[in-house]
């Protein structure tokens, strides 16, 4: 009995979306504890009176072009002497467990840097500083930075993410953990973290995006107090978007038996699979960190674990024993047959079915350890010819790119706000998310496998070269097979992960054989941790001709397969990339290889905002009067436009099409992210989603929709239909719907019955004079009515009219309810053009996070409880107070305007 709870708990930790944080898992072998709470924070406001613990020198930062575009090819980069007062030659040991040749493995130096240092000492006073909760990012509060000469510029999001920072807590250690091993793990922390306990350094991990563990062991105080002091320190001038700043994932203290389950110690692969029967191989390494020499028997049951319950167990991988010398490790196989496997794949045609494995260890029959592993039963397999099948079924990608962040929320990790992002995106049509260019939260990779999305897992957006002067580049030699190891064996039982990514548009693509060589070493890598999944590096300078290529299993072009540059407007741009349509060629050089788009489009536009005149191109680059408009910061949402090197959604619809065998798309992005406001650097945030920052859908999210989701029935019309201004004026009207042929009206008179053409996506009324009233269109699927849709002239704004996607949550001090607030006219017709300013305020067991309205070029901080609407939107976002059950209600008020009311329940 006691054991089926201990299951209900550690599950509940795993899956269930706003449980992840907080979970408490108990059990005789091994405790999982999250330390998330009650941490004290201080971040050096000057930063020259900073301490000097710091991890190595970094290069001066003499020339920064913040507004650089995204394909600038890297650079060199600088070479610096590290400097003896560093601190690196302490942490690098932390990576020995990743560094496969022995005689590589980092030796600590003598002494015990820090030792002295104030911070780290237990006695230190910190009731100064600031009490906060982790995840948590310290950059997002704001203020944003404005101006050309701001110290964070647009690129990186205009948020002081930069600096050095303090974290401290006591760590609860009782006498009874005496003979345990005693772990920290860190889920993320950005960035170049330094662990030090009890005022010991432990040690650290630099890139801010893998998961790490330390053994925190030797340095426990059993008898009393136990210290833990993180020191972060983030640079300025270290990406091409906004990273975040701070230990931004959740944190845990796991205790457990001297003899266990390694970390992230389990491999499940399935083989011969088929929906009769399918064979588990899985592996178990089990450490021994005691002094003795020990016979174990390892026994691992297999339970179906579908819709958040571990079920019946199906098959047991029997018992096997062995012995495990003192301070070594062992890795012990087995594999057993699954009759009539429930198989993990992509909806809608597919089911994400997931199992669950239970591995006990025991040594002389009592159980010593127990680990849990969530993995997926499916087949995946590549056809050059036609791209992806998933247990025998083609599957065209149909996938977006994200970036980490969560919007206004920024960088500190929330299930909710994830899911929600996953749910707006399905609903769409995707099927597939690339992690854009780093490996996400764990939880992340948990709603991925229970949504069924596919997955590509990245690892670095630079290798030697720089893209920007503070990269990763800085840290490659030293840490590129650590952190290639680390992704792989954290995330390596996901069935949702597909590929894995090695690189990003890496400057290494543009040096022949050497960049070639790098490219293979970190494919063997990969390959060596896991044999079972294709590697690929994204390409945005591909030739078939070049050696970078050959060593992938998988082609994946960023634009290059629309090509690039290639329109006349460019004729006389000479030191940017210029590239022919690529899928043929490397069809052709690689006939053996599955080529997929792991970028296409990055179209830009903001929602609601209409631009003219209207490009009569399928797609157009964006400039002042072509579709931008820098003196406002918008790009239209006529989505025709792209940045120079994109190409619109339309574009690279038609060009997939003509290149049937390509395994399909992810587009450049599906929500904006904060940072890379290309093209109008002093905004705050992208352009590039599908949908805006506040997630809400831009019009191309319906162009998507209609393509992706061919049998759900839909109609969209472009633009709204406010135009006093505009009358008599040519106003085209643009339509998309799953249909094949659309009657547009306009104040009941037609406008004409349109069909798509071959390759075309869009219906398009491009001489409609503008007058006011309605406009309606009927959509017609094989000659039958299919949806319809009306856009009409609304009244000036009076009401506000504000639903919660969520009116009951959990009250746990993480879950979120978003607040959609819309300014509509009596009609209840939002109104497209209204920008009133609205004021929130909250009363019960909740708190006002964050508002938000899309709009990138808006610096009011995200934490205000004041906001323009943004074209007739705006968004509240409401977390509940921890352990305060009750109503939480949030009035919505704005000058002019009724005002509205929305209660949440707080369970
Ligand atoms: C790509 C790059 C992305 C992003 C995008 C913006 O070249 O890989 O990270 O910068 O361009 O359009």
């Amino acid at each position: 009995m006691k054991k089926n709870i201990i299951i209900i708990i550690i599950f509940l930790s795993i899956v269930s979306c706003n449980k992840t944080q907080t979970a408490h898992v108990e059990t005789s072998t091994r405790q999982r504890n999250s330390i998330n709470n009650n941490w004290k924070f201080y971040k050096y406001e000057n930063q020259s009176e900073a301490d000097s613990l710091f991890y190595d020198i970094r290069p001066e930062i003499i020339n920064v072009d913040d507004t650089k575009e995204a394909d600038t090819p890297a650079t060199e980069a600088a070479k610096i002497e590290a400097s003896k007062k560093a601190l690196k030659h302490y942490i690098l040991p932390s990576s020995n467990a990743f560094i496969k040749d022995v005689s590589k493995h980092h030796k600590r130096p003598a002494g015990e840097p820090g030792i002295n240092f104030p911070f780290v000492q237990s006695n230190f006073d910190d009731n100064t500083w600031e009490n906060i909760d982790l995840p948590h990012d310290w950059a997002i509060k704001g203020p944003f930075q404005e101006g050309p000469n701001a110290e964070v510029g647009g690129g990186m999001g205009r948020l002081p993410s930069n600096g050095i920072a303090w974290y401290r807590r006591k760590i609860d250690i009782t006498k009874t953990d005496k003979n345990k091993s005693i772990y920290l793990d860190i889920d993320g922390a950005m960035s170049y973290s330094i662990v030090w306990l009890n005022g010991y350094l432990v040690g650290g991990w630099p890139y801010g995006y893998n998961s790490f563990r330390l053994d925190l062991t030797p340095y426990i105080n059993f008898e009393g107090e136990n210290q833990l002091a993180i020191r972060l320190d983030n640079p300025n001038h270290s990406a091409r978007w906004y990273p975040g700043g701070g230990i931004y994932r959740n944190v845990w203290l796991t205790k457990t038996n001297k003899i266990h389950v390694s970390h992230w110690g389990t491999k499940v692969t399935t083989t011969n699979v088929s929906i009769k029967s399918a064979k588990v191989n899985f592996k178990v390494t089990v450490e021994n960190n005691s002094n003795s020499d020990s016979e174990i028997e390892t026994i691992t049951k297999i339970h179906n674990f579908n819709s958040g319950k571990i079920g019946d167990s199906v098959a047991i991988i029997e018992k096997s024993n062995t012995i495990i010398s003192a301070g070594s490790s062992k890795t012990i196989n087995g594999s057993v047959s699954i009759e009539n496997p429930q198989l993990w794949g992509p909806p809608p045609s597919q089911t994400p079915n997931l199992y669950k494995a239970v591995t006990s260890i025991m040594q002389n029959g009592i159980i010593i350890d127990e680990y849990e592993t969530i993995f997926g039963i499916r087949d995946i397999k590549l056809d050059p010819n036609q791209g992806i099948l998933v247990n025998n079924e083609l599957i065209k990608i149909k996938g977006v790119n994200e970036h980490h962040d969560l919007g206004a929320i920024g960088a500190a990790f929330n299930v909710r706000a994830a899911e929600r992002k996953l749910e707006i995106l399905k609903e769409m049509g995707v099927n597939a998310i690339r992690m854009a260019h780093n490996p996400p939260a764990p939880e992340l990779l948990e709603l991925t496998d229970k949504m069924g999305f596919l997955v590509i897992d990245e690892i670095f957006d630079s290798w030697e070269r720089k893209k920007t002067p503070h990269d990763f580049h800085l840290i490659f030699p030293d840490w590129y097979e650590a952190d290639a190891r680390a992704m792989v064996r954290r995330d390596k039982n996901h069935p949702s992960i597909i590929i894995w990514s090695y690189g990003n548009e890496v400057g290494e693509q543009y040096t022949d054989e050497a960049g070639a060589a790098i490219g293979k070493a970190l494919s063997d890598i990969v390959k060596e941790e896991d044999p079972t999944r294709p590697t690929t590096s994204a390409m945005n300078w591909a030739k078939s001709d070049m050696p970078f290529p050959e060593v992938m299993d998988i082609i994946s072009f960023n634009y290059q397969g629309e090509g690039i540059r290639q329109d006349p407007i460019f004729d006389n741009v000479k030191d940017r990339i210029k590239t022919k349509p690529q899928y043929e060629p490397y069809h052709k050089k690689f006939p053996n290889k599955v080529i997929l788009s792991s970028e296409t489009a990055s179209a830009a536009s903001s929602r609601g905002v209409y631009l003219f005149p209207v490009s009569d191109l399928t797609s157009s680059p964006i400039r002042d009067g072509m579709g931008g408009d820098s003196k406002i910061k918008q790009v239209s949402s006529y989505e025709l436009y792209a940045v120079d090197f994109g190409s619109s959604a339309d574009k690279v619809f038609a060009s997939l099409d003509k290149h049937p065998y390509s395994a399909g798309e992810f587009v450049w992005t599906g929500f904006d992210y904060l940072g890379e406001p290309t093209p109008y650097y002093n905004s705050r945030s992208s352009y590039n989603g599908i949908i805006d920052l506040a997630g809400f859908p831009k019009d191309r999210y319906y162009l998507y929709q209609s393509k992706w989701r061919p049998n759900f029935p839909m109609v969209h019309i472009l633009p709204h239909w406010n135009w006093p201004n505009r009358i008599g004026k040519i106003t085209p009207v643009h339509v998309f719907t799953s249909g094949d042929e659309a009657e547009l009206f306009l104040n009941g008179t037609s406008l004409g019955r349109k069909k798509k053409g071959k390759f075309e996506y869009r219906l398009r009324w491009d001489n409609v004079k503008y007058q006011t009233g309605e406009l309606k269109v009927i959509a017609y699927k094989n000659g039958k009515e299919w949806a319809k849709n009306t856009v009409k002239t609304t009244q000036e704004a009076s009401n506000i009219v504000a639903n919660a996607d969520r009116y009951m949550i959990d009250a746990d001090g993480k879950d979120l309810s978003y607040i959609t607030v819309k300014t509509t006219d009596e009609e209840g017709l939002v109104v497209p053009t209204a920008n009133n300013l609205i004021e929130f305020s909250i009363e019960g067991p909740g708190e006002i996070i964050a508002t938000d309205n899309g709009d990138a070029s808006d610096l009011m901080a995200f934490n205000s409880k004041i906001r323009h609407a943004f074209n007739g939107l705006c968004l509240a976002i409401v977390r509940p107070k921890k352990g305060v059950k009750g109503n939480i209600i949030v009035t919505i008020k704005s000058a002019g305007l009724k005002q509205a009311q929305v209660h949440i329940e707080s369970k």
